[in-house]
């Protein structure tokens, strides 16, 4: 038997720290499945090919390979920007989803995170979190980790992609980014991580607990 987390939410929002520490915890697989889409992304920009290439994007995608995801290639700005807007077309996204759904699963079960998985990817997942937090407050996280390694920025530009990349996701006609039905919302706003983290383990261990009794 697996057991599934699936984790969603807008960029920022704090999912990826959120779902290492639940993996971590449950002692689950990890799958970040934003970095399929940047690693597509990446690929196109490495052949000097247009974004809107849908069957290079299609190539690509099939060549994805979920154990060589290099975190440290793939986490760049404009990479998540261009993994937007291949993110839109329908038979790239039926390619990742599956690999996404093989990593699924894979026993003991896994912690996904991303922006469809609670719709789509993983309809039936044991627990759904869709995590969020307001526009300003993940711009302003997002300045503070750049700052951190020393970097500058600019909060209006960091917010206005932000909304942009909101808008991209959430008003694309294939899988847009949506909470589930039943999916639990968690708004980080202001909450630090590990609050988020104990109120996304009181869920899951209470969703735990009702499972074992049957
Ligand atoms: O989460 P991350 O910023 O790495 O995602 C990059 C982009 O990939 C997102 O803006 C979104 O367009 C796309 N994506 C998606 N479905 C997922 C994960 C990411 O469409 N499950």
């Amino acid at each position: 038997m697996t057991f599934t987390i699936a984790i969603d939410g807008p960029a920022g929002a704090g999912k990826g720290t959120l779902a290492r520490r639940l993996a971590d915890h449950y002692r689950l697989n990890l799958l970040d499945t934003g970095l399929t889409y940047r690693a597509v992304a990446h690929a196109l920009i490495q052949h000097a090919l247009p974004l809107d290439n849908v069957s290079a994007a299609e190539t690509a995608a099939r060549q994805v390979d979920l154990a060589k995801l290099d975190r440290a290639v793939l986490s760049a700005h404009a990479v998540g920007e261009a993994a937007s807007k291949v993110a839109v077309y329908p038979t790239v996204r039926r390619i990742l989803v599956e690999k996404q759904r093989d990593f699924a699963k894979t026993p003991p079960g896994a912690v996904l995170d991303g922006r469809d998985i609670g719709t789509v990817v993983c309809p039936d997942a044991d627990i759904k979190l869709y995590v969020t937090a307001s526009a300003e407050v993940r711009a302003q996280r997002r300045l503070a980790e750049i700052e951190s390694i020393g970097g500058s920025a600019n909060f209006s530009e960091i917010l206005a992609d932000i909304v942009r990349r909101d808008e991209r996701d959430m008003g694309r006609a294939d899988s847009p980014l949506k909470p589930a039905t039943d999916a639990h919302l968690l708004d980080t706003s202001e909450m630090a991580i590990e609050a988020a983290f104990l109120a996304a383990k009181a869920i899951i261990d209470d969703a735990l607990a009702k499972r074992d009794k049957v």
